[in-house]
C-alpha cells in the first residue's frame, strides 16, 4: 500500500525542464544517463545525486555521493553564509553544512540583538527547507524553535534518511499546544507509530528545546530536557518484511515550514492540517507565515559495533536490503565539478571559456533548470529589513532576507498547480498518520507542474 501511495506522489515530481525525466522506484531503477533518484522520485543528475539521493532507485550504488558522515557541531543559525541553496551546493559539506529549498531569512530580536533563521512561506510558495549536508548515524540531535501558527501550515523538525527511514516531530498551526512525534521504516506507512506530545505553553509563542536521542536500540523524544517518548527497536519487529520496522540508516537533519492545506491537497491532508490555509492571515508578517529556528545541535554516536568500517569519510549503501548492516563508512568523498556531475562521474569545474552545458538531463530536482519558479519567488521575497517582524514578536526586529537567496532554488510554484487536474493533492494519502516523506515530495513536486 505504502508503494503504491510513494509511487503515486512521485508520479506529480515531474521537471519542468525535462518533462520526461525518468521516474524511479525499488523496481524500476534511474538510467545511466541520469542515474541519479532523488528524494522525489525521479531521476537526474547534479543535485539529484547528492543528499536524499536514494541508492536502492538508483542506477547503482555508485551513482549517489556518499553522504559525509556525522560531524559533532553546535548551529547557532544566525547568519545565512553557512546556507547554500540546492542549485548552487555541489557537496563540498566542509565549508556548507545546510542546503536551502525556498526562503530562509535572517531575524534579529530587537531586545537581545540575537539572530536567528527563519523559514518563511508566503503565498504561492510551498515554504522553505533546510538540509544538512552532514549525516547522522545515530546520536543525539536538537534544536530549539518556535513554530508557525495558523490553518494549514506545518513546521517540522525530522531526520530523513536515503532509504527514507524517518523520525519526526512535527506541528500543525491550529495546535499549538501539542507536537506529532512519529517514525517511519523505509517510508512505510504505518498510521499507529504518530504520538502527541503536549507542549507547555505552547509551541509558538516561546521557543522550545525538542531533541531526538536515537541510539541503535532506542528512540526518545525530549521537549526541554523531560523524554516525552520512548521507542525501543524491538517493539518494531515486522514478520512479514523479517526486520526491523525502525529507523536504522545515515539520515539527514531536515527543518521546514510547508502547506499542508493548500486546496489542491488531499482532503484528509487539509483535514489533518486544520484547514485550508488563510493567506491573509494576523498569523503572517511581512506576508508570509514563518518558522523560527535558533539552534541545532548534534552530538554524534560511534557507528554501531559490526557496521562495516573501510573509512571514515562517507556512508555508503552496499546492498539493497537498504538495512543497518548494509550501510558501509568508506574514505569515498566527491564533490560534483557541476552539476551536471554524478557519483560516478563528478566532471570538472566548468572554465568560464566553455560553452553553457547543454546536457539535458534535470539537475536540480523538482526545480528548475533555467525555467520556472525565479521570477515567482522575487515577489515572494520577504520584505526587507525594518518591516514588522512577526505577530509573536516585539516590534522593530529586523529581518534580512538573504539577497543571493533570491536566485536560488524556490519550491513556490505560482499557483498553477491549482488549475492542474493533476494537482498533487489527489495524490497524497489522508494525511493522518502519513509520513513527512510523502507530504514533502507531493508538496514540492508542486513547483514543477
Ligand atoms: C494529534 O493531534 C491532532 C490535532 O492536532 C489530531 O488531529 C490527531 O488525531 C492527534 N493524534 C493522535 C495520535 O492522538
Ligand atoms: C511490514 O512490512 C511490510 C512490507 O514492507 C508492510 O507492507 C507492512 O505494512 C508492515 N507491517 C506493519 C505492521 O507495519
Ligand atoms: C543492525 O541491527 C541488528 C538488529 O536488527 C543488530 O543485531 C545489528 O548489530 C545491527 N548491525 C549494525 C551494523 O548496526
Amino acid at each position: 500500500m505504502v508503494g503504491a501511495a510513494l509511487s503515486a506522489v512521485f508520479v506529480f515530481a515531474a521537471f519542468a525542464a525535462s518533462a520526461t525525466a525518468a521516474k524511479c522506484s525499488k523496481d524500476s531503477h534511474c538510467p545511466s544517463d541520469s542515474p541519479c533518484c532523488s528524494l522525489y522520485g525521479e531521476c537526474g543528475v547534479g543535485a539529484f545525486c547528492l543528499g536524499g539521493c536514494d541508492p536502492l532507485m538508483s542506477h547503482s550504488f555508485d551513482s549517489c555521493v556518499p553522504g559525509p558522515v556525522c560531524k559533532s557541531a553546535k548551529y547557532s543559525l544566525d547568519s545565512l553564509s553557512d546556507v547554500q541553496s540546492i542549485d548552487k551546493y555541489l557537496g563540498d559539506a566542509s565549508k556548507i553544512n545546510w542546503q536551502s529549498q525556498g526562503m530562509p531569512a535572517i531575524y534579529t530580536d530587537p531586545s537581545s540583538g540575537k539572530k536567528s533563521t527563519l523559514l518563511t512561506m508566503s503565498k504561492g510558495t510551498v515554504g522553505t527547507l533546510l538540509a544538512s549536508t552532514h549525516y547522522v548515524w545515530y546520536g543525539k540531535i536538537c534544536s530549539k524553535l518556535s513554530t508557525a501558527q495558523g490553518k494549514g501550515v506545518v513546521t517540522a523538525f525530522i531526520l530523513m534518511s536515503d532509504v527514507k527511514d524517518e523520525i519526526d516531530f512535527e506541528w500543525v498551526g491550529v495546535d499549538t499546544s501539542h507536537v506529532q512525534s512519529n517514525f517511519y521504516s523505509q517510508g512505510v506507512t504505518n498510521y499507529k507509530n504518530g504520538n502527541n506530545l503536549t507542549v507547555q505553553g505552547g509551541s509558538t509563542l516561546t521557543e522550545h528545546e525538542y531533541c531526538l536521542d536515537w541510539k541503535p536500540d532506542t528512540l526518545d523524544w525530549y521537549i526541554d530536557g523531560s523524554k516525552t517518548r520512548s521507542l525501543e527497536r524491538k517493539s518494531t519487529w515486522n514478520s512479514t518484511s523479517g526486520r526491523f520496522d525502525y529507523p536504522q540508516t545515515p539520515a539527514r537533519i531536515m527543518l521546514s515550514l510547508w502547506p499542508a492545506g493548500l486546496s489542491t491537497n488531499e482532503k484528509g491532508t487539509i483535514d489533518w492540517a486544520g484547514g485550508e490555509i488563510d493567506w491573509n492571515s494576523p498569523y503572517m508578517a511581512n506576508g508570509y507565515y514563518f518558522a523560527r529556528f535558533s539552534e541545532v545541535s548534534v552530538e554524534c554516536y560511534d557507528p554501531p559495533s559490526g557496521a562495516q568500517k573501510k573509512g571514515s569519510k562517507s556512508y555508503q549503501y552496499t546492498d539493497e536490503r537498504g538495512t543497518n548492516d548494509t550501510v558501509a563508512i568508506t574514505d569515498k568523498q566527491v564533490i560534483l565539478g557541476s552539476l551536471l556531475g554524478t557519483g560516478e562521474k563528478p566532471g570538472d569545474a566548468p572554465k568560464s571559456s566553455d560553452p553553457k552545458p547543454t546536457g539535458n538531463a534535470a539537475t536540480v530536482p523538482g526545480g528548475i533548470s533555467g525555467g520556472g519558479s525565479r521570477a515567482d519567488a522575487e515577489s515572494a521575497a520577504p520584505a526587507a529589513a525594518s518591516s514588522t517582524p512577526g505577530v509573536n514578536a516585539p516590534d522593530g526586529n529586523q529581518i534580512v532576507g538573504g539577497a543571493d537567496q533570491q536566485n536560488g532554488f524556490y519550491q513556490g510554484g505560482n499557483g498553477n498547480s491549482g488549475s492542474s487536474s493533476t494537482g498533487a493533492g489527489s495524490t497524497v494519502e489522508p494525511r493522518l498518520g502519513g509520513s513527512v516523506l510523502a507530504i514533502v515530495v507531493a508538496i514540492f513536486g508542486l513547483c514543477v507542474l
